[in-house]
């Protein structure tokens, strides 16, 4: 039954992706070209983002232009863009990498009247972008900080203990969300001195990560490290916040190696459940992650696309939250799930997401 509809349904967006779409000249005909314009290749995420998206999107009938912008290079994205808009696409579907850097370019977008839909990440401070599709950004932060505070058992045990925490790139709007509801779980525990954060380390903007580089991340903790004199037999270190996997595995690599094994290991929190990260949960090496299915996020942008381009109303379900500077950008918000090892077999292997081979 399920399959009939999935047929169905590709049919429908087949036929009103041919009906839906403009010529050069303004007039009907043709199919519909979408480009996608994602930040790197090296973060498995978005590898995933793009396959997903271009398989959906020709599976229901649009031509796709998919681009990376080599490894998170603003110039380059900023030419794909170009190039994008030069030829014509009829709908930009965007992950930018730097939320302030595009707004003069999607100017141009404007001029030839195509819509951009800010992809997972707000672009800001342009009035551009007609919609945003992401998941519940707050809602990860949300579910690492609440993960910390359940597993430190911060309501009940005596504590002190020790934290350190980290985020993502300055340049992503997302960070906000992810830092801010981690830390409105936290922050109550560090006022009653419950958890410490003994490098004093606790702004944003201190404990961001520039291009949620797992290197600069490693040297971080590697500098806490020293800092502080953690260690199995040193300055005890019982959690870490981390906004992300990528993140994420440069502190599980400083951590290696100074000793802490799957016995000691501090707590850990991560995003997007990927290979690697998911590696390092099985051994004990991470704690979390926050599943975002990146098929939930593609299949709502296809449908978003269609509407948009059929000129029915577009689906989204927020209308209040992401405030992008010069207006609030109407968003569909997919729901992030935690992700541990006692879930993950349903999570991930079951739901056909990675096979069990991938994870060894
Ligand atoms: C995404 C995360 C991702 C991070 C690094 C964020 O904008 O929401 O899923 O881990 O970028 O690429």
């Amino acid at each position: 039954m399920k399959r009939i509809i999935s047929i169905m349904l590709a049919a429908a967006l087949i036929i009103s992706a041919m009906a839906g779409c403009r010529t050069e000249d303004g007039e009907e005909g043709g199919t519909a070209r979408i480009g996608i314009s994602m930040p790197t290749q090296s973060l498995q995420r978005w590898n995933q983002d793009g396959a997903n998206m271009k398989a959906q999107f020709e599976a229901a009938g649009y031509v796709v232009d998919l681009q990376f912008a080599g490894d998170n290079d603003i110039p380059t994205q900023i030419s794909q863009l170009e190039n994008m808009i030069a030829t014509g696409v009829d709908v930009l579907v965007i992950a930018a990498i730097d939320a302030f850097s595009l707004g003069f370019v999607l100017e141009e977008a404007v001029a030839k009247g195509i819509p951009v839909i800010a992809y997972d990440r707000l672009i800001m401070d342009t009035a551009a972008v007609s919609y945003y599709a992401t998941f519940d950004n707050w809602l990860v932060g949300a579910l690492q900080g609440t993960f910390l505070r359940d597993a430190l058992d911060l309501d009940n045990a005596e504590g002190p203990f020790n934290i350190e925490l980290f985020t993502g790139d300055p340049a992503d709007n997302n960070i906000h969300f992810f830092f801010g509801g981690a830390m409105e779980v936290l922050m109550p525990y560090i006022e009653s001195g419950k958890l410490v954060v003994p490098s004093g380390q606790i702004e944003q903007a201190q404990v961001a990560t520039p291009m949620w580089s797992t290197e600069r991340a490693q040297e971080r903790m590697e500098n806490l490290i020293s800092a502080q004199g953690y260690g199995p037999t040193g300055t005890p270190l019982h959690a870490v916040l981390s906004s992300n996997d990528s993140v994420a595995q440069g502190i599980t690599n400083a951590l290696l190696a100074v000793g802490y094994d799957a016995d000691n290991f501090p707590l850990l929190t991560g995003q997007d459940c990927d290979i690697a990260s998911m590696k390092n949960i099985l051994a004990g090496h991470q704690s979390m992650s926050v599943f975002k299915d990146t098929r939930t996020l593609a299949a709502q942008v296809v449908l978003m696309v269609d509407a948009l381009l059929k000129g029915e109303p577009v689906p989204v379900n927020d209308t209040e939250i992401y405030d992008n500077g010069v207006k609030v950008v109407p968003s569909f918000q997919c729901v992030p799930v935690f992700g541990d090892i006692n879930n993950y077999v349903e999570l991930l292997i079951d739901s056909g997401y990675y096979t069990m081979d991938q994870l060894q």
